[in-house]
């Protein structure tokens, strides 16, 4: 816990409270409720969370007006430039950035994980055919505390690691075998001599009666792709497997939780609605009428990709995720494409608008990633399964750090309740 040398006064009435007040590293201070309700009986409300710190942790963080995003202290667009996604999944998991023989020993024991429980298929092809690759997803990591009981004892630190390392190995060789199972393709084995982007790219696209030469570019995209959506403080999904965690639940449990809070079109499914609009407005000439409707208080329509809760300056990723679309679609010779046209001539035009300017409206990182998804063949229904496969690593090193915590307690938020005060039960007919 941070220090507390501040505090703040309350007063109800004719009585005054001293609620101590903790300085972070960096950020705004908090105020320490946590004994209002047995001094004061009173509780706080806050629907939403949105000034409410949950818990405290030393993984990420956020400067929304700055537009900072931090793993560790690490901005995130050298991580995205200078490290590559395994190396930051250890930065996030340990704390440290690895020395060579670290990342090399971490990198081997993430490798020697990746294949699946073969009677994990079965599970799999009980799905129906047309099943999206999420529903698979939450189904299948929450089977595998099923499959793995020996690390499902959460106070054995040991096992808490071994649980680690199978659910970031893992993810890839579920998220690619949801994605085959739903065109009815055959399951694609990983292989331990690729790096771990390159061997997701081959489960999804190779097929037994033709390889998959994976393209170096398109394997450093999609790394910068998983780097990008590591981690991000405690976001809901994140707050999710927290809560799921603070009951003591198997980590296999949590996380399944945290994909299902993922799923959501107001969390992990921005990408995809933002692909889509682009599509919708087709050509250059028709981005106006669209800003016009995005600023129209009657119409409902909202320019996708462009805002945030948090962010209210650059979303760092999304400069990093703007030029990985410039590179990949070049490698794949569209670099005319008509929705990377429409999606840099509408943030032009929208940043240089004083609508925008003055919400503090700025593209954010779903506004890029779609249109790289869709260039390197993957279909919209597996751009939050990619999410969930880059996310897992924040998950699982928010969930090390809570069960680390000794001041960890289950989650147990209160209410304000609105409803009937005490009334006795009336017989049906007298009703
Ligand atoms: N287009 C047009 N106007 C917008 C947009 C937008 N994309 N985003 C916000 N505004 C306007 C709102 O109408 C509101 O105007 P008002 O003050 O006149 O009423 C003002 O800006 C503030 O908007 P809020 O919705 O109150 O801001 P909030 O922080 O709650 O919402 C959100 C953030 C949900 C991301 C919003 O900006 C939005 O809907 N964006 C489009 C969807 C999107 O891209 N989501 C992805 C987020 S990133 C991620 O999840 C990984």
């Amino acid at each position: 816990m941070a220090d507390t040398q501040k505090s703040a006064t309350l007063t109800i009435g004719d009585d005054s409270y001293d609620l101590p007040i903790h300085s972070p590293t960096a950020g705004p201070d908090v105020l320490d409720i946590r004994k209002l309700y047995g001094q004061a009986g009173v509780f706080t409300y806050d629907p939403g969370f949105t000034s409410t710190a949950s818990c405290d942790s030393t993984i990420t963080y956020i400067d929304g007006g700055q537009g900072v995003l931090l793993h560790r202290g690490y901005p995130i667009d050298q991580l995205a430039e200078k490290s590559h996604y395994l190396e930051v999944c250890y930065l996030l998991l340990y704390g440290v950035l690895p020395t060579a023989a670290q990342l090399e020993e971490f990198e081997s024991t993430i490798t020697l994980h990746t294949m699946l429980h073969e009677q994990m298929q079965n599970f799999f092809r009980g799905f129906r055919r047309d099943a999206h690759p999420m529903a698979i997803m939450v189904g299948v990591v929450g089977a595998m505390s099923a499959f793995y009981h020996d690390s499902t004892d959460i106070s054995d630190e040991h096992q808490r690691e071994i649980a680690s390392h199978r659910l970031i190995a893992k993810m890839p060789t579920i998220a690619a075998w949801a994605y085959k199972y739903s065109i009815g393709q055959p399951f694609v084995y990983p292989r331990n001599d690729l790096d771990y982007a390159s061997n997701f790219l081959r489960m999804c696209f190779a097929v037994p009666a033709e390889d998959y030469e994976v393209n170096p570019i398109l394997s450093r995209a999609m790394d910068r792709i998983f780097t990008l959506h590591a981690d991000h403080e405690q976001n809901a999904s994140t707050s999710t497997v927290r809560l799921a965690s603070s009951s003591g639940a198997n980590p296999f449990a949590c996380i399944a939780a945290g994909i299902a809070c993922l799923w959501g079109p107001a969390h992990g499914g921005a990408n995809q609605a933002c692909l889509e609009m682009l599509k919708e407005i087709g050509s250059v000439d028709r981005i106006p009428e669209f800003i016009a409707r995005a600023k129209d208080k009657d119409d409902p329509f909202r320019l996708m990709g462009f805002g945030h809760r948090v962010y209210k300056n650059f979303d760092p990723r999304a400069t990093v995720m703007k030029q990985s679309a410039d590179e990949v679609l070049e490698l794949l010779g569209v670099e005319n494409n008509p929705v990377l046209q429409v999606a840099k001539e509408l943030e032009k035009q929208a940043l240089e608008d004083p609508y925008f300017a003055e919400k503090k409206l700025f593209p954010n990182v779903d506004f890029y990633s779609g249109i790289i998804l869709e260039a390197m063949g993957f279909p919209t229904s597996m751009f939050t399964p990619i999410f969930a496969l880059s996310r897992t690593v924040g998950w699982i090193s928010q969930w090390k750090e809570m069960i680390a915590d000794p001041q960890n307690k289950i989650g147990r938020p209160r209410q304000l309740y609105l409803g009937e005060t005490a009334r006795d039960y009336v017989d049906i007919e007298k009703r």
